[in-house]
């Protein structure tokens, strides 16, 4: 048997198909989370174009006494990740808006200046922290500068970020023990001290309004009328959070695939045009955002199986990122594999909105990383930590030599 990826590093051992298996079913009830996990390729593609029958408000099944404090009706208003047509398109347009093509080409002599004053700080001769140094840093001080909320508040996100996301608990909608009430309680903790913290921003934009995006969204209107105040710091807390913990994870993984793929390394690094296609298979090898969650407005079938209504399911991307049905040979690393119809930025109308700004920042890090370490490597003995919450997939810990 070939030794994979995660095999060398340990990683994730629930996420089985990084270990070259393919799953016995490709949908199937887990009775004991009280939903279903939906593995395959094209079952997956299919849900995510129909949002009619796979609805993506999923809070609406959350039992009320596993968050009894929380007010998920309040939490859910403007987040776009859990709109329905019609209001999601609606809402969709005032961000796309802000996204256009022309807004995110232009951040690139700036994603370059940063990437550039972030490793000018490494203070260490020979080493770098990857994640610490610059894959953390980078995406959210252009996060944070598109919104505008002060960058030097970073520590303060990355605190409440790691709250919501440090339990490695799979998600589940069946009552279990304190430990999941503690790392609910967590995760709620981590973001009311986000949200209270941009309704702070919010409310001074209100007054004094500026050149950011998040006086474009206190001002902006849909069918006339302009967001509420939840809408706003809700639509602005999934940038902050969808905008950087997600890339810096493509930084991390790119930089470690080609770390563990020296061929791809050595070939990339003497043809720059091979920096996308390795970034995108990098996407499909180690998918950051693992999963993404529906719930069935309907009954109806799905990959031949058929699932009632009102039900739970997450779509594994990660797994159907590697379906053979698709992929020729899904466990090898591959960049130049064409086409490569990879789901790590979703499918349908929630396809991820920042997803030209990721691919920009990870070919600028990416490239300058090259011209400035010709020899990056990991450290024997100091292997990469992983993010414990198997809804994810990626480095957060990548210690590097550059001697
Ligand atoms: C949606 C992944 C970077 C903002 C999504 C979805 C995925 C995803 C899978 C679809 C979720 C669903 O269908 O339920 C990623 C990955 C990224 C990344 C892997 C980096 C490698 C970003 C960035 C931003 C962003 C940089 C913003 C600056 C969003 C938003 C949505 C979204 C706002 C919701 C779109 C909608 O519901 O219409 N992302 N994302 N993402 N992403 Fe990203």
């Amino acid at each position: 048997m070939t030794t994979t990826l995660a095999d060398t590093w340990g990683l994730h051992a629930s996420q089985f198909w990084l270990r070259g298996k393919q799953p016995e079913n490709r949908v199937e009830f887990a009775a004991e989370l009280g939903m279903w996990n939906v593995y395959g390729h094209p079952e997956i593609e299919e849900i995510l174009r129909d949002p009619a029958t796979f609805s993506s408000d999923t809070t609406r099944l959350v039992p009320k006494e596993m968050m009894p404090d929380a007010d998920l009706e309040a939490m859910s208003a403007g987040n776009l990740l859990q709109l329905d047509p019609p209001l999601h398109n609606k809402m969709r347009k005032l961000v796309s808006r802000a996204f256009t093509p022309k807004v995110v080409a232009d951040l690139e002599p700036r994603i370059a200046a940063i990437t550039h004053e972030m490793l000018d700080a490494v203070t260490t001769p020979g080493r770098l922290e990857l994640v610490e140094d610059l894959a953390y840093p980078l995406p959210v001080i252009v996060i944070a500068e598109l919104l505008g909320v002060p960058a030097s508040d970073r520590h303060l996100f990355k605190g409440w970020v790691d709250k919501m996301f440090e339990s490695s608990e799979q998600l589940s909608l069946v009552k279990k023990d304190e430990k999941q009430d503690e790392a609910i309680k967590k995760s709620l903790e981590g973001q009311k001290s986000l949200t209270d913290y941009l309704g702070v921003h919010v409310d001074e934009r209100r007054k004094q309004p500026r050149e950011d995006l998040l006086t474009k969204l206190v001002e902006a209107e849909v069918d006339g009328e302009r967001l509420s105040r939840n809408e706003v710091v809700n639509f602005a807390n999934i940038l902050l959070l969808a905008g950087h913990i997600t890339t810096t994870m493509l930084l991390g993984n790119s930089v470690l695939c080609l770390d563990t793929h020296r061929e791809w390394d050595e070939r990339a690094r003497a043809d720059r045009s091979l920096v996308p296609p390795a970034i995108e298979e990098s996407l499909r090898f180690l998918t950051p955002f693992a999963a993404v969650a529906r719930t069935t407005m309907r009954e109806v079938e799905v990959g031949g199986v058929t699932v009632p209504a009102d039900q739970l399911l997450m779509l594994w991307v990660a797994a159907a990122n590697r379906d053979e049905r698709v992929f020729t040979d899904p466990g090898t690393f591959t960049p130049l594999r064409d086409p490569n119809p990879h789901l790590a930025f979703g499918r349908g109308i929630h396809f991820c909105i920042g997803a030209p700004l990721a691919r920009l920042e990870g070919r600028v890090a990416l490239n300058i990383l090259f011209d400035r370490y010709p020899a990056l490597r990991t450290i024997p003995g100091e292997p990469p930590k992983f993010q414990v919450n198997p809804n994810m997939t990626g480095v957060r810990e990548l210690p590097l030599t550059t001697a």
